[in-house]
């Protein structure tokens, strides 16, 4: 399956996710191929910084930040992985559009914020776009930073935002705001591999691949 992870937002955890979920489905015996389709390569340099350190599994990763480019690769190298995971980059660029005309599903992480809700309209226009050309791309959208509280009225708030957006499905397997997230990708982990473990950041990630594939 081809997932982009993607939102026109910087800032929203899209490599932190891309992250977390390519080594996810490593950890569970797929061939994963993680591509960073962002100028700023931190997907790259996470995994770079895995494998300096000899973590296993090791997971195969490119940084393409021009569309035509990372289209090519990834039709070329489509049938020797699984998975293929892409970290679509902040911006509305030529890498995302290539990204989601290739992909089977996009996920788009969103934080409880006003200025986050609004601006999943603008990747909804996208989404529009990729669906006049082709069927078939699935868009979930899933809040990220999500306040830890159980029961936020402002979690609450931005998964009903959502349910306006027609372009996309609310995934309701929230991420939560946790320092382990920032401190695992920093280290080119999953937080399911770092150590000590949050029981509860595993279950919200397993919870979310769960859902995805
Ligand atoms: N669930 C989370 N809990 C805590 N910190 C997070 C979480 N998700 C992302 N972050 C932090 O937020 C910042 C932005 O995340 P990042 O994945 O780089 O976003 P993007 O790729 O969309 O720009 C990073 O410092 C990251 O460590
Ligand atoms: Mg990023």
């Amino acid at each position: 399956m081809i997932l982009t992870v993607g939102n026109t937002k910087g800032g929203v955890g899209k490599t932190t996710l891309a992250l977390n979920i390519a080594i996810a489905r490593a950890l569970a015996g797929r061939d994963v191929w993680l591509i960073d389709g962002d100028r700023q390569g931190t997907a790259q340099t996470a995994i770079s910084i895995r494998l300096e350190s000899g973590h296993l599994p090791g997971i195969a990763c490119a940084q393409y930040s021009d569309g035509a480019t990372l289209r090519s690769q990834v039709q070329q190298q489509l049938t020797k992985f699984d998975d293929i995971i892409i970290d679509a980059g902040g911006r509305d660029s030529t890498a995302l559009r290539a990204a989601l005309v290739l992909s089977d599903v996009l996920l788009i992480p969103f934080q409880p914020r006003s200025y986050d809700v609004w601006a999943l309209n603008d990747i909804a226009l996208l989404v529009d776009e990729v669906r006049s050309v082709r069927d078939g791309l699935r868009a979930y959208a899933v809040l990220n930073c999500a306040d830890p509280g159980e029961s936020s009225s402002d979690n609450a708030e931005a998964a009903a935002a959502v349910a306006d957006v027609p372009q996309f499905e609310y995934l309701d397997t929230p991420i939560r705001r946790r320092k382990i997230f920032a401190n695992a990708a920093g280290q080119g982990l999953s937080v399911l591999e770092i150590n000590p473990k949050d029981k509860k950041a595993s279950e919200e990630l397993n919870s979310l691949v769960k859902a995805l594939f």
